[in-house]
């Protein structure tokens, strides 16, 4: 089995049984603690796996290296999805998570690196959100993502996660056969109690 070799933190549901898992993936310079509550939030019944990215960009934690705002080490963000996806699969065993209600929500390069995943077919999410989400990979061989849900929650203003480069990843998506929910307010890339709200309503709570 491979290592839990990711610092993380992991909330079990407070009842015991069929709570789904949220899969918390956090920004540039956040940690395993930023989306506690945000899971908390989306879902209060689940229990919350929160990994920390490994890679530091001046300090900040990230889940993979950029070369500038925007413009991301492809061979790096390969590297380190499948990396993701290990410690993903050694914390299910770990855990004892029911893999079929991991639920990933990501936000910005959480986002980013969740799409990655989904994009090279091995995600170990049937689920995602994916809040101020961005095209992480240029080319990617076909996948089929029949069955996968994701709901990708965006800004109209959002000078980072640009309109026009979340609607191509939502057609990525789309085309690969993934059931899309593609929604726009009209804010920036900060999170709003709006995200909150989508996402609870997207996970039919
Ligand atoms: C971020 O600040 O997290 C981003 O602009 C998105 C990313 O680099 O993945």
């Amino acid at each position: 089995m491979t290592e839990i070799d990711f610092i993380h933190r992991f909330i079990p549901a407070k009842a015991a049984g069929a709570a789904r898992t949220l899969l918390l993936l956090h920004g540039t310079g956040g940690n395993e603690n930023d989306l506690l509550d945000l899971g908390q939030a989306i879902d209060p019944d689940a229990a919350l796996l929160s990994p920390r990215g490994k890679v530091l960009e001046n300090g900040a934690p990230r889940f993979f290296r950029r070369l500038a705002e925007g413009v991301f080490d492809e061979a790096d963000v390969i590297a380190r999805a499948r990396e993701l996806a290990d410690f993903v699969d050694a914390a299910v065993a770990h855990y004892e998570i029911d893999a079929k209600k991991l639920v990933a929500v990501g936000y910005s390069n959480g986002a980013n690196i969740a799409s990655a995943m989904v994009l090279l077919g091995i995600a170990k999410f049937p689920e995602a959100i994916l809040f101020r989400a961005m095209v992480p990979l240029s080319q990617t061989s076909p996948v089929d993502l029949a069955g996968a849900r994701i709901l990708i929650s965006a800004g109209e203003f959002d000078p980072i996660a640009q309109p026009g480069i979340t609607k191509a990843l939502a057609e990525l998506f789309r085309h690969a056969g993934a059931d899309v929910t593609l929604k726009f307010q009209p804010i920036g890339h900060e999170l709003t109690p709006r995200d909150v709200a989508l996402a609870h309503q997207w996970l039919g709570l």
